[in-house]
């Protein structure tokens, strides 16, 4: 069974809006094993990624709203309310997503331990803010490579195409909004400090999030019944630096996030919307043209 959408697609939707459209994208209905080209590494790649998300992105959403009542910048706390929206959604499919791995046999409770703990060591709000930061930029990135090059999803299975697609057209609108949050929350601090805190927070992210990655990555082959020997590791490496090379295409992106005056806003992703909506819009038709909001 295909999924479902109860999303608006207004007659004028600029690139700069946060739009959360509730789809549902039926992947508890349609459990596929290496549903992306029959390829077990092609599907950990994506399947690895979705047991990180529900935790983290309830995460996320925790972490700005905490500073949504003290901004005085209206339009900004705005934001934060159509981020959470579009979060929350992603969280209801991921859960969906996850069930779908675990009546394949997966041990998806035991692939999520490192990933509550990982995120419980930051207590601090503002260190939980800089850590979404990091994240988002990440997802971001993901993104970033997914909505260039839809043909690399073309042959996997539908509803999982799709879920991806809307998934990554909807960080894309929202890959400001935990920066912005973090700028208008810290006036005060010199920009040095603000750096400092950045990188940090993304030095503490990204090598938890790769030492997890490849832990789960061995578990869920090991549930296959395949061997994660020296054959199974070069050809993951094959997959992810070379063909397609999911991990090389990021690494440029990533790294921006190093430069001093990083700011997501600097990059015009404005035609990257425009080409992720139009996909998505074709696949997953809107329920009626609406008249412009506001
Ligand atoms: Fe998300
Ligand atoms: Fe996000």
């Amino acid at each position: 069974m295909a999924g479902s959408s109860s999303f608006t697609q207004h007659a004028a939707e600029d690139e700069a809006d946060i739009i959360p459209r509730d789809i549902r994208f039926g992947i508890l209905g349609n459990a596929t094993r290496h549903w992306y080209d029959g390829d077990i590494i092609k599907t950990v790649m994506a399947d690895g990624l979705s047991i990180f998300l529900p935790e983290g992105e309830r995460y996320f959403i925790r972490s700005l709203k905490h500073y949504a009542s003290k901004l005085t910048d209206r339009e900004l706390a705005a934001e934060i309310n159509g981020y959470a929206v579009q979060e929350a959604f992603h969280t209801r499919e991921h859960e969906d997503y996850n069930k779908a791995m675990a009546s394949l046999g997966y041990d998806v409770e035991e692939m999520e331990k490192p990933v509550r703990f990982a995120l419980g060591v930051a207590k601090n709000p503002l260190h939980r803010l800089a850590v979404t930061c990091a994240i988002e930029h990440l997802t971001a990135t993901l993104s970033t490579v997914t909505l260039r090059r839809p043909d690399l999803l073309e042959s996997a299975a539908a509803p999982y195409r799709r879920l991806w697609m809307w998934h990554a057209l909807e960080e894309i609108e929202h890959k400001a909004v935990a920066l912005d949050v973090l700028k208008a929350v810290t006036p005060d601090l010199p920009g040095w400090k603000r750096y400092l805190l950045r990188v940090s927070a993304m030095n503490a992210t990204v090598i938890p999030f790769l030492l997890i990655f490849l832990r789960n990555t061995r578990l869920y082959a090991r549930t296959d019944g395949v061997k994660t020997g020296v054959r199974f590791w070069l050809r993951f490496i094959w997959v992810v630096f070379f063909a397609p090379g999911f991990w090389r295409r990021c690494m440029p992106l990533v790294l921006k996030y190093y430069l001093p005056g990083f700011d997501p806003k600097n990059s015009d992703d404005a035609e990257l919307v425009r080409k992720g909506r139009a996909w998505l819009y074709q696949e997953m038709p809107p329920a009626a043209a609406a008249a412009p909001a506001g």
